[in-house]
């Protein structure tokens, strides 16, 4: 699908989209059209119908006779006040699936807000846009007998705006942020037989092209810096172990003095079937998304080179496949981790935070970073905490949480803060070695997850998400269709630039 903006002209064709207020209140757009047809969108609303323009609301009517339009349609917009540029991406989301919906293949958006809302009238047209785009995402390249009425109809969208040149200027970042949201969205779409730690090391390879620094290492060099605990998740499976290491240093800095990156660490198990403490075969095949901490790291990655944001970041992904086999580690097997400490493993399946364990040290030892996010689809214990509404959040750090929090409600990309405290790092303490894998039992899963992880993070402000619930969704959502969601690239990218911008 392509978007395009131009300046507003009721000569157009296919179907016209006009924004009203909540209480049937017409948009100026809405109210040229309505003229021009002759009091057909008047009539429409004052005939029975539930549309109130609030938000969500969305109302296809007959089109005139006398105009060009194939159909006009009635976007609610709700109240002004509750209008901001997420409420304009769901819109711009709403609409595009609204459309493809109805089999229209061109449409023209005219949704003039700027004289109600202190929004500028281009940054609104640009998030629409941008909104429209996130919903057009389609992992389809596997379905090769798709038939006409299956395939999106929506061949051209444009943005009808006043300064139309303006709105495309606004237009160009977010077009970039999108093309990471789908690049993660890709990888964690893709099934396993086609990702596994080398294809993925190699698709974060081709962040070079951006001008990231990339380094992969393989299984020698992690050998040598004793990753161990990452080593022995891989034992198991015919395919090698990769760590990718990018770099992106945007922030020249100021005297010559570069600031210290952040730094992001990113769980990349490409197929978790639990190894010997093998997962149940219903569902298993989620498993291929076990990646997704990895892909957004390597999304975030890119889209922060695209936009050459002035910044200094760092991704570390530890890629590995976790498979039962003759060569597999089994339940209580101790390893030594990079940081020395010793880890008894006392469920295989519980491997995330061992590849984490490593890429967290390696991370913090090599670049020293200002601070460090990790994202993990690391526990099913936290979609029983929160469910597919929000992603779990740990730090050590108020200020970090906080502007997580905030920046993830700024995207839609929500997390919520659970505890860490010491009475459940003492379910971690091992008979046998430094530290267990996995606690007594079920309950508060994803904290004693979260505490496994802080043994590994020295003095240094730290997060961890854990996406298990928000990787990959069910539903349709305004701006994210079913499947990989890229949940945490959006996040990120905007906290990164307050991190920049605040100090
Ligand atoms: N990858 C899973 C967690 C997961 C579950 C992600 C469902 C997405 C959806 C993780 O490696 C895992 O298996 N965790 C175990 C931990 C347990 C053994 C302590 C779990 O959640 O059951
Ligand atoms: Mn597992
Ligand atoms: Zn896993």
């Amino acid at each position: 699908m392509k978007i395009s903006f131009a300046e507003p002209d009721l000569s157009s064709s296919g179907a016209v989209v006009v924004g009203v207020w909540e209480g049937k209140v017409l948009t100026p757009s809405a109210g040229r059209l309505d003229e021009a047809a002759g009091g057909t969108i008047a009539r429409a609303l004052s005939g029975p119908s539930r549309f109130t323009g609030k938000k969500d609301e969305i109302l296809p009517i007959v089109a005139p006779s006398n105009l060009s339009v194939s159909r006009i349609v009635l976007a609610g917009l709700g109240k002004p006040e509750s209008v901001d540029s997420r409420s304009l991406q769901q819109l711009g989301g709403n609409l595009l699936a609204h459309l493809n919906g109805a089999g229209e293949e061109q449409a023209t958006l005219m949704i003039d807000i700027a004289e109600v809302v202190p929004i500028g009238q281009a940054e609104a047209a640009a998030e629409i846009a941008f909104g429209a785009k996130l919903r057009s995402y389609r992992f389809d390249k596997y379905k090769t007998k798709q038939k006409p009425e299956q395939k999106p109809s929506l061949a051209h969208l444009t943005i009808a705006t006043n300064g139309a040149s303006a709105a495309k200027r606004a237009y160009k970042p977010l077009k970039k942020t999108a093309a990471a949201v789908f690049l993660t969205r890709d990888l964690v779409s893709e099934p396993a037989n086609v990702i596994y730690p080398e294809t993925l090391a190699a698709e974060a390879e081709r962040l070079a092209e951006f001008g990231v620094e990339v380094e992969i290492l393989d299984e020698d060099k992690m050998r040598e810096l004793g990753m161990n605990a990452l080593l022995a998740v891989g034992q198991g499976s015919a395919r090698p172990s990769r760590v990718v290491v990018m770099q992106w240093r945007g922030d020249k800095g100021a005297g010559g003095v570069r600031s210290k990156p952040i730094a992001f660490v990113g769980k990349g198990v490409t197929f978790d079937t639990g190894g010997i403490s093998i997962k149940p075969a219903a569902g298993m095949g989620d498993m291929k998304w076990d990646m997704a901490g990895s892909a957004a790291v390597i999304g975030l990655m890119q889209l922060l080179a695209a936009r050459k944001a002035a910044v200094n970041a760092v991704g570390v992904v530890g890629l590995v496949e976790n498979m039962p086999s003759g060569t597999a580690q089994r339940p209580g097997d101790i390893v030594t981790s990079m940081s020395g400490r010793t880890i008894e493993v006392l469920n295989t399946d519980a491997e995330g935070r061992l590849v984490l364990a490593d890429a967290l040290w390696y991370c913090q030892h090599r670049f020293k970073p200002r601070l460090i996010v990790d994202l993990a689809t690391l526990t099913g214990a936290v979609i029983v905490a929160l469910g597919h509404h929000r992603a779990g959040l740990f730090s050590n750090n108020d200020e970090l949480a906080d502007r997580l929090s905030e920046a993830g409600k700024a995207v839609g990309e929500r997390v919520w803060r659970l505890p860490l405290a010491e009475s459940y790092d003492r379910e971690i303490d091992s008979d046998a070695a430094d530290v267990k894998n996995i606690g007594g039992g079920r309950a508060g899963g994803s904290i004693i997850g979260a505490q496994f992880l802080q043994r590994f993070v020295n003095d240094l402000p730290w997060a961890h998400l854990d996406i298990a619930g928000m990787a990959w969704s069910s539903k349709d959502a305004p701006t994210v269709p079913k499947g990989a969601t890229a949940f945490g690239v959006r996040l990120l990218d905007r906290l990164v630039s307050q991190y920049y911008e605040k100090g």
